[in-house]
């Protein structure tokens, strides 16, 4: 079976498309390189000892899409590309329904024309909003409170409607919760653009020496310590996940909505003090004010998951934490090199 994996240059696509090869599926990377870089897909090559097709283009352009069409006879989409940046979705709203909203509305209207109906779409926690209680089921109510997340939010309805307007459709959405690691061999893993968002880079980044200190988001939660709690999940499991669910989803009559997390929990001070353990390097920190927009705690219940796609996490804390300052004390600018 070919696949079309789009946005499979970045974090988790990259990951990703090292799975689905050990499972015996053939891929194509489709990438704007936006937010990427031609170097992981030649580290993916590595590791996987094979080439890899990649065509560069924007998943807006139908032009761009029917070229891997007419090249390639594609089975199913693993629909990665999208941007992710919950503050600058907040400054440009536009940019955000214009690349995920818009872009997943033509990638879809172009694999139809083609005949081919199986999507597999990167969906996020950020849908369940500031959830009433945790841990959280997929029938959980939905809200967003940013650009962002309603660009998820809005996707996930644009695939259910295709699926009554068609019912040859497969639709799979995937809820990742927060993905953090890297793959062990420390050669490919989260390379963000400038000062990151998110925890685990910039604790890794901190640990590493790029930056100074790490300012902890609040204090005050009500939660174990009175810092934000939160489900980090092993890229490597997280793209399992994927696979899994490309496996089973010519049996999926319907559209499937699934959680992918452990169900477990830990706060920021956990997180730093695995790492510290990790790495056996001070992760300086200070505590600053709480973020705009961030919840106490989010965590899956991953049950469904089990029961539908046989998926459970596998990787701890401990792996998580290992696995990503190995990628960072190996590659501390990333992809760019020891510059
Ligand atoms: P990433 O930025 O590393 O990867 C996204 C890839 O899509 C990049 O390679 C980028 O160049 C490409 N891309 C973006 N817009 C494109 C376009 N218009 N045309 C073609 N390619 C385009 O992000 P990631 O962390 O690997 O996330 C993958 C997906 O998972 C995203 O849709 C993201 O919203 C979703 N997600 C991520 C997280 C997370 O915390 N990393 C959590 C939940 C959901
Ligand atoms: C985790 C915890 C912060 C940075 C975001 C998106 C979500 C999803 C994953 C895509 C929180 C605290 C963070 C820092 C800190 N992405 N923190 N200092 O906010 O759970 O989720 O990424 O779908 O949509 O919103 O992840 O890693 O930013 O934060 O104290 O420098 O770490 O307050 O408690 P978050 P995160």
């Amino acid at each position: 079976m070919k696949i079309l994996v789009t946005g499979g240059a970045g974090y988790i696509g990259s990951h990703t498309l090292i799975l689905l090869i050990e499972s015996g599926y053939e891929v194509v990377v489709f990438d704007n390189f936006c937010n990427a870089s031609k170097e992981s897909i030649k580290r993916v090559e590595k590791l996987v000892h094979q080439s890899i097709e990649v065509i560069e283009g924007d998943i807006r352009s139908r032009a761009n899409l029917q070229e891997v069409f007419d090249k390639h006879k594609i089975d199913a989409v693993i629909h990665f590309a999208g941007l992710k940046a919950v503050g600058e979705s907040v400054a440009q709203p536009l940019k955000y329904y214009d690349n995920n909203v818009n872009g997943t509305a033509v990638l879809c209207e172009v694999m139809a024309k083609n005949n081919c109906k199986t999507i597999i779409f990167s969906s996020s926690a950020t849908v369940y909003g500031d959830p009433a209680t945790t841990p959280i089921l997929e029938d959980f109510p939905l809200s967003a409170t940013n650009p962002y997340g309603r660009s998820k939010l809005m996707v996930e309805e644009i695939l259910r409607d295709l699926y009554v307007s068609d019912n040859e459709w497969r639709v799979v959405l995937l809820r990742y919760f927060n993905p953090v690691g890297a793959h062990e061999s420390g050669t490919i893993g989260e390379d963000p653009n400038g000062i990151p968002n998110n925890l685990m880079p910039f604790i890794a980044q901190t640990a590493v020496g790029k930056r100074e200190i790490l300012s902890v988001f609040g204090d005050d939660y009500e939660t174990i310590d009175g810092t934000g709690v939160r489900d980090y999940i092993h890229v490597v499991d997280l793209a399992q996940g994927h696979v899994n669910a490309l496996d089973r989803v010519v049996n999926f009559k319907e559209p499937m909505t699934i959680n992918l997390g452990t169900g477990q929990g830990y706060s920021v001070l956990e997180m730093i003090q695995s790492f510290e353990k990790a790495s056996g390097k001070k992760v300086p920190y200070q505590i600053a004010p709480r973020r705009a927009g961030d919840i106490a705690t989010c965590f899956a219940d991953p049950t469904y998951a089990k029961e539908v796609l046989g998926w459970e996490a596998k990787k701890g804390i401990d792996e998580m934490c290992a696995d990503s300052w190995r990628w960072q004390s190996n590659n501390p600018n990333g992809y760019r090199g020891l510059i």
